[in-house]
């Protein structure tokens, strides 16, 4: 049986989010971002196209690391102005019914106190659509605007996120029970008491002792999103991970990283499919062929080289001015995204060295990931190939333009993968956790997550508050 693709749009509060130079286009839009109406526009059209969600992406700093100084990035728009994006979704949930929204915030920069709420208020007003890209950051500077030297080590971020995972899941999955919550007239009572519980924890960052204060979500925990592909991220995701965004320039490196997920994941206790991999794509499509590289070659004569590069030094962690631009970037030491380094160690499709000059023009659209051009069959082909040869389950689609590229994917790519029986016709109905894997709303009992629940392995509630019930009676 044909392979099913799945599809994800990938975007950012900003202008611009991965094609650098192209604001300059007369038909991009995306200096609206400001706007709701842009927003919400957006959403109804992958909805329509019935992509599984939106993926918001999110920096706190500025992609400082070319030249060393923001500059170039001010100059280039690049990720620069950034808005907040989870104050987008509730706007977008109104006008939508089925589209999932992946909203990124990172482990380093925020308290989970706070952070579970949030996300909890936005899966009760999603009615269960909210997933959350667990990032650690690599940007120095965002590091430096929360008063240290620097980020942490590459390693030790993960590790940091590993305590930040571990008090949000006592939060969302053990604190609360579903039945604490019983408004109840009669005895005038809204919660009972000996169903919420303290969660207790005291680690190495974070000391939480009590109870969460939201009452529990469709969904509880949001569907975990993960994008972080160096053996550590590998591992954190094969632990946590219910969707993994990958990006790799060639069909080589991204069937290398996904065999790598699928074994972690199978190390981790779980199945090699338990979490559906997306990996970056850009396409560029039309009606014909001819008419799509036209496109393309017009997109290309607005990227921006410098943007290109002051991207891929601020990802890579390497200030990329100081090389020669036919140089390939050698051996080095990264602390920022290390996959991305090593994507860009190896060899290309056509078996060539990667120069420096190679990785500016690469980076002017669609960031790390390919572009995929041609006529609506041609791309749904190129599509086929690149997820039977990878055994990803999808792509993350980021735009040329914004929104034309996604018009364009709904009206020539869409009709084609559907009627070749690949792509799906409906959505599943219910919680973003259930729409992916029909599954139910919660974490299967084999995800880490579960093992925070009252009773659990890895539930720090007291033991009387597990034991007794509403009338104080014990219960076994
Ligand atoms: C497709 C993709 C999207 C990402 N989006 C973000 C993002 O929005 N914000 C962020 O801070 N990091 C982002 N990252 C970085 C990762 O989440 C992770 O912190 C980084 O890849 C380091 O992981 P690694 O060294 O394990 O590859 C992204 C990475 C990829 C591949």
């Amino acid at each position: 049986m044909a392979r099913r693709i799945r599809f994800n749009a990938f975007d950012m509060n900003c202008v611009a989010h991965q094609s650098p130079g192209l604001w300059r286009h007369p038909e991009d839009q995306s200096h609206r971002y400001k706007e709701l109406g842009y927003w919400t526009e957006l959403a109804a059209l992958l909805e329509r196209g019935r992509f599984d969600g939106l993926f918001i992406a999110d920096v706190l700093g500025t992609y400082d690391v070319y030249g060393g100084d923001d500059r170039a990035a001010l100059r280039n728009g690049a990720q620069i102005p950034v808005a907040d994006p989870l104050l987008l979704v509730s706007a977008m949930a109104a006008v939508t019914e089925h589209l999932g929204f992946g909203i990124t915030t990172g482990t380093g920069f925020e308290h989970p106190y706070p952070f579970a709420r949030r996300l909890s208020t936005l899966d009760h007003l999603t009615g269960g659509r909210i997933g959350w890209n667990v990032v650690t950051g690599y940007l120095p500077s965002a590091a430096r605007n929360f008063g240290a030297d620097d980020q942490l080590d590459h390693d030790d971020r993960y590790d940091q996120a590993d305590e930040y995972l571990e008090v949000l899941y006592k939060l969302w999955e053990g604190s609360w029970e579903d039945d604490a919550v019983v408004r109840d007239p009669e005895r005038n009572i809204y919660v009972d008491p000996a169903k919420v519980h303290h969660i207790g924890h005291s680690g190495r960052h974070y000391t939480v002792p009590g109870v969460h204060l939201s009452e529990p979500s469709p969904q509880r925990t949001p569907v975990i999103f993960q994008a972080g592909a160096s053996p550590r991220g590998v591992r954190f995701a094969a632990e946590n991970a219910e969707a993994i965004f990958v990006a790799a320039p060639s069909k080589r490196v991204l069937a290398q990283t996904v065999s790598g997920i699928r074994a972690a994941l199978e190390a981790a206790g779980r199945d090699r499919y338990a979490a559906r991999i997306y990996a970056l794509a850009t396409i560029v499509t039309d009606a014909t062929d001819d008419a799509a590289r036209r496109k393309h070659r017009e997109y290309l004569s607005y990227a921006s080289v410098e943007g290109g590069l002051v991207f891929m030094s601020g990802w890579m962690g390497i200030d990329l001015s100081r090389y020669d631009l036919d140089d390939p970037i050698g051996e080095v030491e990264s602390n920022a995204i290390r996959s991305a380094v090593a994507a860009f160690q190896e060899f290309d499709d056509d078996g060539r060295e990667w120069t420096v000059r190679d990785i500016g023009r690469w980076a002017g659209i669609g960031g790390i990931g390919p572009v995929f051009v041609g006529s609506g069959a041609t791309v749904a082909d190129r599509l086929q190939e690149w997820a039977d040869d990878t055994d990803v389950d999808g792509f993350n689609l980021a735009y040329a333009v914004t929104p034309g590229t996604f018009e364009d994917i709904v009206r020539y790519v869409i009709p084609v993968l559907t009627e070749r029986g690949v792509y799906p016709t409906d959505y599943v109905p219910g919680t973003l956790r259930n729409a992916l894997f029909g599954r139910g709303d919660r974490l299967p009992p084999e995800h880490r997550g579960a093992r925070y629940r009252p009773g659990g392995p890895g539930s720090t509630v007291l033991p009387d508050e597990v034991s007794r019930n509403v009338a104080g009676e014990l219960i076994t």
